[in-house]
């Protein structure tokens, strides 16, 4: 048996980004490298746990299975969300760390979309992906089962009226999930970067249980800032 914080637990971890096939030669993608992810099922390994790695597209090579790791490839959005539904049913911690789109294509081209010899252009009607997180937390709550701690991660740029932390604050209580790792998002800032800037913000009743309510805020690595969020869950 394995040693430290999360040894004997179940630990189910979403990473990358997720495609949403336009037809079969385009897709609606993000940056997500999914460099954080992994190094969140990296901390997790090393706390002990049992570790099921949900991967979306990534820049980095999936880990391969090993001792106490299991991998699962997914493209979409929907494949995402079954194969969190599936694995979050004996999870103790859930960590949502993917970046899944918003909004998929409402309809799928079968045949590659041509130019019009009209010179018009085309429109792409988008249509909302489940909010997997979100699902999951109400899930939970009318099952009565599935994961302890539950994860989300937000990337918010943050303008001029809304500062990043009060808007993951109310993205944390929107969501309902125990703990919310903000990630301050820029073009050339966290996306495929090896360095990361988070705070990791705890709902009320952690908070109560935690005895302490300032979010964590880690500078770092994002081996680092997994090791930050992977404690904190653990506690
Ligand atoms: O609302 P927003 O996309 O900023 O929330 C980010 C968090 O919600 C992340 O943890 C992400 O994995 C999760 N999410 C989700 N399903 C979606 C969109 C985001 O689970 N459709």
């Amino acid at each position: 048996p394995s040693e430290g914080p999360l040894s004997g637990r179940r630990v189910v971890v979403t990473a990358g980004g997720t495609r949403e096939p336009l037809d079969p030669v385009r897709y609606l993608g993000n940056r997500s490298s999914g460099k954080q992810g992994l190094a969140l099922a990296e901390a997790a390994l090393a706390a002990g746990a049992q570790v099921h790695l949900i991967a979306g597209v990534m820049d980095v090579p999936a880990p391969a299975a090993q001792d106490r790791l299991t991998v699962e490839t997914v493209e979409t959005a929907e494949e995402l969300h079954a194969a969190v539904e599936s694995a979050a049913a004996a999870a103790d911690l859930l960590l949502m760390a993917a970046a899944v789109a918003d909004f998929r294509p409402a309809d799928y081209a079968e045949a590659k979309i041509k130019k019009t010899d009209d010179g018009t252009d085309p429109v792409i009607h988008l249509q909302r992906n489940p909010d997997i997180l979100a699902t999951t937390v109400r899930r939970r709550a009318e099952r009565g089962t599935g994961p302890t701690v539950i994860v989300g991660f937000a990337a918010e740029t943050g303008d001029a009226e809304n500062d990043p932390l009060d808007l993951a604050q109310a993205k944390l209580l929107r969501k309902g999930c125990e703990l919310l790792v903000l990630n301050r998002v820029g073009r050339n800032l966290v996306f495929g970067q090896d360095d990361t800037e988070i705070h990791i913000l705890a709902s009320f009743g952690v908070q109560g249980l935690l005895g302490d309510a300032d979010p964590v805020h880690v500078v770092g690595t994002k081996q680092e800032a997994a090791q930050a969020v992977v404690d904190r869950a653990a506690q």
